[in-house]
C-alpha cells in the first residue's frame, strides 16, 4: 500500500482528554484536509470552535463505553492526551479491541507513573540523572536524610497531578515533605518516596514521537512552572511556554537525542515494551552536563499548545503511522520556522482551590497566527462560556521573533476577561525584551 493510500484511511480521530493540550492537538489535526471528523472526549467549551471538531461525552468514562463509542463511530485513530488513562491501561484495552492508538500501554506509562521505575530505567541505560534513594518506609527515608545531612528533593513515586515534588531548602523541610507523603496526602502515589540530590540549572523539555522502534524529535519547548512572575510562588501544571526553546540549538538537540531519547526507547525495548506515543524528557542543564529530572508519557501541557502551531499538515499522518508501528511510512514531518508563544490564563485560587463558574468574555478570534485554546471551560444553556477549572485558556501566538509572538499574544489577551483571571506577565522573559 502506498503512503498516500494509507494517509487516506485516516478520516475519523478521537482524542481522549479535555484540557488545553487536547484542544490544541485537535486544532492541529483539523488542518489536515483528508480528515473528516475529530471527536474530543470529553473535550471542553472550546472544542467545537475549530472546524471538524466536536465533543464526545459518553454516558460513562469507563474504557468499555469509550471503546464501544469508537467502534460505533468507526474511529481510525485514538490519541490519549493525559497520563492518568495511560497509566490505567486505556491504550492496552483499546488495542485489544482492535483500535489504532497513539499513547503507551500501562507498562510504558510507568515512565511517568512510577518515578522509581523510571529512575531505575535511567540507571540501567546510563541516562544522566540526579542521584537518588528510594524506599517504601518512612523510617528508612528519615534515616537516609539523616545520613546524607543535606536538603533533598522529595518526590512521591506515583502520579500526583504535578504536586508530588518538593524542592527543599532545608533539612527540616525535607523531613516534613517525607512525613507528608507517608501521611497519605497523595494516596497510593505516596506508597514509596524518592529522595533526590538537588541539582541546578535551566530547564528545558524535549519530546519524541515513537512507534516502538524509532522516533521523531520535535522542537524543544520551555515551560514556566511557577505561578507568579519572576519564577516565584508555588509550582503549577504550567503557566506558559514557548517553542522552539533557544537554550539548546540543533546540534545540542541531536546530542540529547543520542544521550537521552534513543537510550530510553532502547531501554523500553529491552524490557519488551513496544512504546508508541510521546517520550517527554524534562531536563536540567547543569554545570556537569544535562540531567533528566522527569519523564512524561504524553505531551506537556502547556508546551503542547506552543508546539502544535509549528506542526506541518502531515502531523496527523505521522501520528497515525507511529500508532501502527510504521514511522518510516509517514511523510516527513515539517515544522513552521516561526516562534510560538503561549500564555496560560488561570482562575483565582489556582493551583490550590481555583474559583469556577465565571463567565468568560472573549473578543478575539483564532486565526493562522493566533489561537485561543480552551482548557477548564464549558458552555452553559445560554451559550455563555464558563470557567470550570484552574487553567482556563491558553493564549498562543506565532511571529518571526519571540518579541513579535509574545507582543501579539499579550495584546490579544487584553481582549479576554473573566473575574479573577490571572496570568504571568513575564512568560518568555528568557527570549524577549520585557
Ligand atoms: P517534576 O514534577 O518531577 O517535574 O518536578 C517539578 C519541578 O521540581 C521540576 O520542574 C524542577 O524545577 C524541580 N526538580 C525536580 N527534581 C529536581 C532535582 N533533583 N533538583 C532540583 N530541582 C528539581
Ligand atoms: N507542563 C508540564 C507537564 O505537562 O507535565
Amino acid at each position: 500500500m502506498s503512503k498516500n493510500q494509507r494517509a487516506e484511511e485516516l478520516k475519523r480521530i478521537l482524542i481522549v482528554g479535555g484540557g488545553g493540550r487536547e484542544n490544541s492537538i485537535a486544532w492541529a489535526l483539523s488542518k489536515n484536509q483528508s480528515i473528516e471528523q475529530i471527536y474530543v472526549c470529553p473535550g471542553n467549551g472550546g472544542t467545537s470552535n475549530f472546524k471538524k471538531c466536536i465533543c464526545l461525552k459518553p454516558k460513562s468514562e469507563d474504557a468499555k463505553t469509550i471503546i464501544t463509542e469508537c467502534q460505533r463511530l468507526e474511529i481510525n485513530l485514538v490519541i490519549i492526551g493525559p497520563e492518568v488513562p495511560l497509566a490505567q491501561g486505556l491504550a492496552d484495552k483499546m488495542r485489544e479491541a482492535g483500535l489504532t492508538v497513539f499513547g503507551p500501554g500501562k507498562d510504558g506509562a510507568q515512565l511517568e507513573a512510577s518515578k522509581e521505575w523510571s529512575k531505575a530505567l535511567m540507571i540501567e541505560n546510563k541516562i544522566p540523572t540526579a542521584k537518588y534513594w528510594s524506599t517504601g518506609s518512612e523510617e528508612e527515608a528519615l534515616e537516609i536524610l539523616k545520613r546524607l545531612n543535606q536538603p533533598l528533593v522529595i518526590k512521591a513515586d506515583g502520579l500526583a497531578a504535578g504536586k508530588g515534588v518538593t524542592v527543599c531548602e532545608t533539612i527540616k523541610q525535607s523531613k516534613e515533605a517525607i512525613q507528608e507523603i507517608f501521611s497519605g496526602k497523595f494516596g497510593s502515589a505516596g506508597d514509596k518516596v524518592i529522595l533526590e540530590e538537588k541539582i541546578e540549572g535551566p530547564e528545558v523539555s524535549i519530546f519524541a514521537l515513537c512507534d516502538g522502534e524509532k522516533l521523531i524529535v520535535l522542537p524543544p519547548a520551555q515551560d514556566h512552572k511557577r505561578l507568579l512572575d519572576g519564577d516565584n510562588g508555588p509550582n503549577t501544571g504550567g503557566m506558559g511556554a514557548y517553542a522552539p526553546a533557544r537554550l539548546i540549538d540543533e546540534e545540542e538537540l541531536k546530542k540529547l537525542t543520542d544521550l537521552v531519547l534513543i537510550p530510553t526507547l532502547k531501554g523500553l525495548k529491552k524490557k519488551k515494551i513496544k512504546y508508541i506515543g510521546v517520550i517527554y524528557a524534562g531536563l536540567m542543564l547543569t554545570s556537569s552536563g544535562p540531567k533528566v529530572i522527569e519523564f512524561n508519557c504524553r505531551f506537556g501541557d502547556p508546551e503542547c499548545q506552543a508546539l502544535m502551531p509549528l506542526m506541518g499538515e502531515e502531523f496527523a499522518s505521522v501520528l497515525f503511522a507511529c500508532s501502527r508501528g510504521e514511522i518510516e511510512t509517514a511523510p516527513k514531518l515539517t515544522f513552521n520556522s516561526e516562534c510560538s508563544a503561549c500564555i496560560v490564563a488561570a482562575s483565582k485560587g489556582y493551583p490550590e482551590s481555583p474559583q469556577t463558574g465565571k463567565k468568560i468574555d472573549i473578543r478575539v478570534e483564532s486565526d493562522s497566527s493566533f489561537q485561543v485554546f480552551h482548557a477548564g471551560t464549558t458552555i452553559d444553556e445560554f451559550d455563555n462560556i464558563i470557567t470550570t477549572g484552574g487553567r482556563v485558556l491558553s493564549i498562543v501566538a506565532q511571529g518571526e521573533s519571540f518579541d513579535k509572538a509574545f507582543e501579539l499574544a499579550y495584546a490579544n489577551l487584553k481582549q479576554i476577561n473573566f473575574e479573577g483571571m490571572h496570568f504571568r506577565k513575564d512568560i518568555g522573559y528568557q527570549v524577549r525584551k520585557i
